[in-house]
């Protein structure tokens, strides 16, 4: 159930509005089926309201999207979420009055692999706190519950706005484990980035927005092997580059201190 050669979303040409405020000006871009897209850009790039415009919170003024196959241009979000589309966005919105296992209980269930049980399995932490409120979790645990509820619509296609914006490198590091592990699942995932150290490490393409335009679109790994086009495209801060047991390790002092 993808598009002719594979593809799970395309866009062309987006422009979006935020009243008269012109943020998104001709964005293109694919995902391909199976694959992760990484979509990486400085602060006020314009990432998240690509992600609006893609399943229509903030509707593109022009252009046309295209979801496995279907035509969404100016689709209603909840039309689009019931293709199969999860969406993840910025800053965890879960209920802090509800309970975990009570937060995993809202979502509508679409069938498929993931049920309660298997969430538990794969975020062990979350069974643990299952009976704890959303607002009594870490900051981590509360990213975890997100993703285990976007999971939960059993998506075929995911996107997520900056999953790893303000956790520790451990939690970091385990949430880009559970972006690949939905890969193996078969799980497409456009995944919005301001850690492009780690976005590119396991994304197979990456596009880079600036200034609600994209300016890089190419491979992954081509990007991670070109550090200064990184830092010159989406900005990547001193913090990123410096975790020494990255994949893309060996990279230049004067980012450490930018
Ligand atoms: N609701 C809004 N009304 C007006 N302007 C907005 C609104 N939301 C965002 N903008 C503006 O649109 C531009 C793009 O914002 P957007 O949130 O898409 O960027 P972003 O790449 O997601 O940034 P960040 O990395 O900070 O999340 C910015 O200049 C922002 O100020
Ligand atoms: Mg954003």
């Amino acid at each position: 159930m993808t598009g002719a050669n594979g593809t799970a979303l395309s866009a062309t040409g987006l422009h979006t509005f935020y009243g008269k405020s012109h943020i998104l000006h001709g964005v293109s871009l694919e995902v391909a089926a199976g694959r992760i897209t990484t979509l990486l850009g400085r602060n006020g790039a314009g990432k998240t309201t690509t992600l609006r415009s893609l399943i229509g919170l903030t509707p593109a003024r022009e252009g046309r999207i295209t979801i496995f196959g279907q035509e969404t241009t100016r689709w209603p979000s909840f039309r689009v979420a019931a293709l199969g589309v999860g969406y993840v966005p910025e800053g965890r919105r879960i209920f802090p009055n509800l309970s975990v296992e009570e937060n995993l209980k809202v979502p509508l269930e679409r069938s498929g692999p993931w049920s309660i049980a298997r969430i538990y399995d794969l975020f062990p932490r979350l069974h643990e706190r299952r009976h704890n409120r959303g607002r009594q979790l870490s900051g981590g645990e509360q990213q975890m519950l997100a993703i285990a509820r976007a999971l939960l619509v059993n998506p075929r296609l995911l996107m997520l706005d900056e999953p790893s914006q303000g956790l520790a490198p451990l939690v970091v590091r385990e949430m880009f484990r559970i972006v690949e592990q939905m890969r193996s699942e078969g799980i497409s995932v456009l995944l919005v980035e301001q850690n492009a150290r780690m976005s590119l490490a396991i994304a197979d393409h990456a596009y880079v927005l600036d200034d609600g335009a994209i300016v890089y679109s190419g491979p992954a790994k081509a990007l991670a092997a070109d550090e200064e086009r990184v830092q010159a495209l989406a900005g990547a801060g001193a913090g990123e580059w410096q975790a020494d047991d990255s994949p893309l390790n060996g990279l230049s002092e004067r980012y450490r201190n930018a």
